[in-house]
């Protein structure tokens, strides 16, 4: 536990800054239910994958190769299952699609948790900034690609960032999509986080009428390999980590609340931080840019 977290108090679902997904889960049956889990090999999303699996849920994990995955969650206490999932590889976000539907899961939840963080150079796929296409175009593939297998109460998740503040102006850079036009790595990784932020609200957008919901979430900062690009930010930062860095059980406590928790329900197209609703920058809260994004990531998609 962060020193932090012991001067900040529980917000009004009860749970807060120090709150761990064993906590958040605390009590709750989740047997019988489905959780799809994208980066079940490291870090908070491996972290989630226990404690979902621990209670009772069948885990689908997925990490880069199927190997990769199958070996995360033979970790697992309880029932899991590997799929390979490349985020910045369509045919690959494909083959999972296909394998999930082959399989016949119909899932409860669908946690979009893998990312990339702050490449120090410009990379891309398919000719779009690699950032925004593994941590925007590859779960908007894969999250369209699996809603006819959510159920009725399914709930989508998606991992975004404080770091959406540092987002362009504006949001999304259409017109820079591939990073040409210029290229920062922690406006870039902004973009991307904004985009998850934009998605979860688009979704529970079209989600009106029904009883499936979405969320965003910022889990907290938490040190893992997210910060491999980071360097001398990262060596200063682990210096005074224990102030106020969040263990990994903290770290995974939003992202498990929002895919599993009662208490979740009635918060839901809200950004959440500590288990708790947060407000995010304005434009992530524009609905018209929410639409514009869905429908050019439709026509990426489409031209991929
Ligand atoms: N840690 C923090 O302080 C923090 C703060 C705010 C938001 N977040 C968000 O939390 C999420 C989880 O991050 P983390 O801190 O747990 O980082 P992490 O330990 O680096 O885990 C990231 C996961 O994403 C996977 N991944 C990366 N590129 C991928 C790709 N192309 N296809 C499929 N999977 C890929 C990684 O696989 P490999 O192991 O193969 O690379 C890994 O499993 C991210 O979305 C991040 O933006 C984290």
């Amino acid at each position: 536990m962060s020193l932090f977290a012991m001067f900040k108090s529980a917000g009004p679902t009860g749970f807060g800054y120090g709150s761990t997904a064993e906590q958040v889960t605390e009590g709750l049956s989740l047997a019988g239910q489905m959780i799809l889990v994208t980066g079940c090999n490291s870090g908070i999303g491996r972290e989630a994958c226990r404690v979902l699996a621990l209670r009772g849920a069948l885990v689908l994990g997925t990490a880069r190769s199927k190997e990769k995955a199958a070996a995360a969650c033979a970790t697992f206490p309880g029932k899991a299952i590997g799929y390979a999932c490349d985020l910045s590889d369509p045919s690959s976000v494909r083959g999972c699609v296909a394998a999930v539907k082959a399989d016949g899961h119909r899932l409860d939840a669908i946690i979009c948790n893998a990312g990339i963080m702050m490449l120090p150079k410009l990379e891309k796929s398919h000719g779009y900034e690699l950032q925004f296409f593994t941590n925007h175009i590859g779960h908007f593939m894969l999250v369209t690609g699996l809603l006819e297998q959510l159920k009725d109460e399914g709930r989508v998740v998606m991992l975004s960032s404080e770091g959406h503040r540092r987002a362009p102006v504006g949001g999304i850079e259409f017109d820079n999509l591939s990073g040409d036009k210029g290229y920062q790595p922690l406006t870039a990784y902004g973009q991307s986080k904004i985009a998850n932020l934009l998605l979860a609200k688009e979704l529970q957008r079209r989600f009106a009428g029904t009883k499936k919901t979405a969320y965003a979430v910022h889990p907290g900062v938490v040190a893992t390999n997210l910060g491999r690009n980071l360097g001398p930010v990262l060596s200063r930062l682990a210096a005074i980590g224990p102030l106020f860095l969040k263990s990994l059980g903290e770290g995974a406590a939003t992202e498990v609340f929002a895919a599993v928790n009662a208490k979740a329900l009635p918060l839901a197209g809200s950004y959440l931080s500590d288990s708790n609703v947060e407000k995010p920058r304005a434009d992530a809260e524009d609905a018209a840019l929410a639409t514009r994004l869905w429908a050019e990531s439709e026509k990426i998609v489409q031209a991929l």
